[in-house]
């Protein structure tokens, strides 16, 4: 799609977002969709050892042509690891790029300095061994570098996996059958594939970072991915650095929505789009017929009537994402449950404590990022309110954030003052936060004490995040 360069005035003068136009007409769905390996993991002892290695190579996502990439155990992406509520694992994390990075574990509950944030660097030639036990209801989790200052390059170029807690769910479960991964990328490329990095910081040629023109899932360029059973489960994620898709399918039909970014719903709830800011998962289960093919599309998203703002999001976009082919013969697959074996929601008690955090120009509470400062300090356990709160000063029309916390999950109170739609109900890590708007959260805190090393919230905007759209918390029992 041709970019076109829309101006807006920012610090310093004209700051451009690549706001292409979307590419619906523009594919063929000739690549089969590409599933993310399971990673089998090492028994070892009672726990289950996984080895993750990053490192640059070719990866093939244009037809014919070389990316020089990074990935995890591969030119591009990273396997899929899979474990279980108790289990304990072990991840080896073995860095052979020329630089630091980070492995950090999205939406994982675990003790902080297990967390892979900037604080946990892992040096070039260096391996990184952290561990845990699982101690949360299932999710679709993911994991990416959280160096402070390059996680947009890292995760861009291709540092990225999942990592599901599964359970029996009575869902479609059959990895890469009827449970299948669709993680979320857009990317700017040259015309010798290489990819395109500019715009990826702030500063650079966009105020949300860089929004690119071609759509990857999983990897791949211009996918189909065939369904064999009347009912499939999508695993969304959306890994992009900037990009805010509305994701359904183009002839609108009802998607079962089972999970958000933490977990499942008490309850499938019917939805035909769901928002995914950069971050953001949702699980949906979807029906089909033998023989049809429909294209799963990012749609304008519908939030918000301002159409600066929607540049910025890259609202303006709609992208056909990938095409389903049902098989000409369909297995029956079991209805879906009344009711999902949901984790209660975080409920603040009510003497909980309440904070708030004001999203500002590329600040959190008049503040960026530092290493050595403690922002807030959190009791174990705790259930807190914490309001966040986009002031979107800049420029003129306000620019989006959302807000990512780690080692809790959370429940959103309220948008704008208003309860969330059914679908967004659920137990979340990571949430959009539109200009000039109040997000309410009632956060949840892992029982991990540990009065040295902290968590982080953030802006997942990674341009953003770089730039120090983030802020450090203790969890513990007693200030030191
Ligand atoms: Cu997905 Cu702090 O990160
Ligand atoms: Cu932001």
């Amino acid at each position: 799609a041709a970019a076109v360069l829309a101006p807006a005035v920012g610090v310093g003068g004209w700051l451009y977002v690549s706001a292409g136009r979307g590419n619906v007409g523009e594919l063929s769905f000739r690549n089969r969709l590409r599933i993310p390996p399971l990673l089998p993991p090492r028994v070892d002892g009672r726990r289950l050892r996984f080895r993750l290695t990053a490192g640059p190579g070719l990866a093939d996502l244009l037809p014919g042509r070389r990316t020089p990439a990074w990935g995890y155990n591969g030119a591009y992406l990273g396997p899929t690891l899979r474990a279980r509520r108790g289990d304990t694992v072990v991840i080896d994390v073995e860095n052979r790029l020329p630089v630091a990075t980070s492995t950090h574990w999205h939406g994982m509950r675990l003790p902080a300095i297990m967390d892979g944030g900037p604080h946990q660097p892992i040096a070039p030639g260096a391996t990184w061994s952290p561990t845990w036990t699982i101690d949360q209801p299932p999710g679709t989790l993911w994991y990416h570098p959280h160096l402070h200052g390059s996680t947009a390059e890292h995760v861009y170029r291709g540092l990225a996996g999942l990592f599901l807690v599964v359970d029996d769910d009575r869902l479609p479960s059959e990895y890469g059958v009827d449970d299948v991964p669709v993680v979320l990328q857009d990317k700017k490329f040259h015309d010798d594939a290489a990819f395109d990095t500019n715009g990826l910081t702030f500063g650079g040629l966009s105020i949300t970072g860089l929004l690119g023109d071609t759509i990857l899932v999983n990897g791949t360029y211009d996918p189909f991915v065939e369904v064999t059973r009347t009912l499939t489960r999508f695993r969304l994620l959306n890994a992009s650095n900037a990009r805010v898709y509305d994701v359904g399918f183009a002839d609108n039909r009802p998607m079962s929505v089972v999970a958000t970014d933490a977990g499942l719903l008490p309850a499938p709830v019917p939805a035909t789009r769901i928002m995914l800011s950069p971050g953001e998962r949702a699980e949906v289960v979807v029906g089909f017929t033998a023989g049809e093919r429909v294209v799963l599309r990012s749609h304008p998203p519908a939030l918000h009537a301002n159409p600066v703002y929607e540049r910025f999001a890259g609202g303006d976009d709609t992208f056909d994402l990938l095409q389903v082919r049902a098989a000409a013969r369909l297995e029956p697959a079991p209805p879906l449950p009344d009711t999902l074996a949901a984790e209660d929601a975080a409920r603040p008690g009510p003497n909980a404590t309440a904070r708030t955090f004001v999203l500002g120009d590329f600040t959190i509470n008049g503040v960026t990022m530092d290493h050595v400062r403690i922002d807030q300090i959190v009791r174990p356990g705790a259930v807190e309110v914490w309001a966040v709160t986009n002031a979107g000063g800049f420029p003129s029309n306000g620019v989006p954030h959302n807000f990512h916390i780690h080692g809790v999950d959370f429940a959103v109170l309220d948008v704008a003052g208003a309860r969330p739609p059914a679908h967004l109900r659920g137990p979340k890590d990571t949430v959009f936060v539109p200009p000039r708007t109040t997000v309410r959260l009632a956060v949840r805190f892992a029982g991990y004490s540990d009065p040295h090393h902290p968590y982080m919230y953030h802006c997942h905007f990674l341009a953003h995040e770089d730039a120090g759209m983030m802020g450090q918390f203790l969890v513990a029992s007693e200030r030191t």
